[in-house]
């Protein structure tokens, strides 16, 4: 069944801090109801990747809301958009109004839409409950204390970085954290009315399992 005018797509936000367990929770999510998956990071992460590939300021304003407005993910087919450097530019070009708005028809467009005339969309991000899908049927946010994220994205870029200090990513954390929490436009917050995922001692199963019983306690609600 796709969405249509009858049957809206369904639609899980999660938010979140990085590191939080968000990514892996929302492609299980997808995968449990067979719903679309976009990890909205990419998009800014992939802005960034471009106005650095180019030798260019993440900071230059006009410059980035150029590229987000001329934005495809074809764009950046191959590219690892998964490093400190990118996640870093990812977070000055996230505090870009211009880049927001132009990346906000997307979003709601794959939301309302999901690719492959799939029936529901999952969506991870920072404003995802708040902005992008206020009318979100589901919305989480996830968390963890900052040690235990720093941790686990240490344990994930050491395998292609096995030089890098732990303590360094636990800075970098905090840095983004501070400047995703604080920025004026769509910063990351918490909806009201977002259940709260603490993952710091939570094993991702667990925390799964609590996602599916706010899930289908939606669908047991709206009879689906
Ligand atoms: O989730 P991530 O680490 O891939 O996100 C990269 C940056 O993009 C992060 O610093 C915050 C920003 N971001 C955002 O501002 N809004 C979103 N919906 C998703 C990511």
């Amino acid at each position: 069944m796709e969405a249509s005018a009858e049957t809206p797509s369904f639609v899980v936000a999660l938010d979140g801090p990085a590191a939080s367990g968000k990514g892996t929770l929302s492609r299980l999510i997808a995968g449990q109801y067979g719903f679309a998956h976009l990890d909205t990071g990419t998009l800014y992460r992939g802005v960034a990747w471009l106005i650095l590939n180019e030798g260019k300021d993440p900071s230059d304003q006009d410059l980035a809301a150029r590229i987000a407005g001329d934005y495809a993910v074809e764009k950046i087919a191959g590219a690892d958009i998964r490093t400190r450097e990118v996640g870093a530019a990812a977070s000055v070009v996230a505090a870009n109004s211009g880049v927001r708005a132009a990346l906000l028809d997307f979003q709601r467009r794959y939301a309302k839409t999901p690719p492959g005339g799939l029936k529901g969309a999952v969506l991870d991000g920072r404003d995802i409950g708040t902005v992008v899908c206020p009318d979100a049927d589901v919305k989480f946010f996830v968390t963890a204390s900052a040690e235990i994220r720093a941790h686990r994205r240490w344990l994930e870029l050491k395998l292609e970085q096995p030089d890098l200090e732990e303590a360094r990513i636990y800075k970098d954390l905090l840095e983004r954290d501070a400047r995703d929490a604080a920025r004026e436009d769509a910063p990351m917050a918490r909806a009201d009315d977002a259940e709260l995922l603490d993952t710091t001692h939570l094993s991702i199963d667990a925390a799964f399992a609590a996602a599916r019983r706010v899930i289908d306690g939606v669908f047991q609600r709206c009879g689906n």
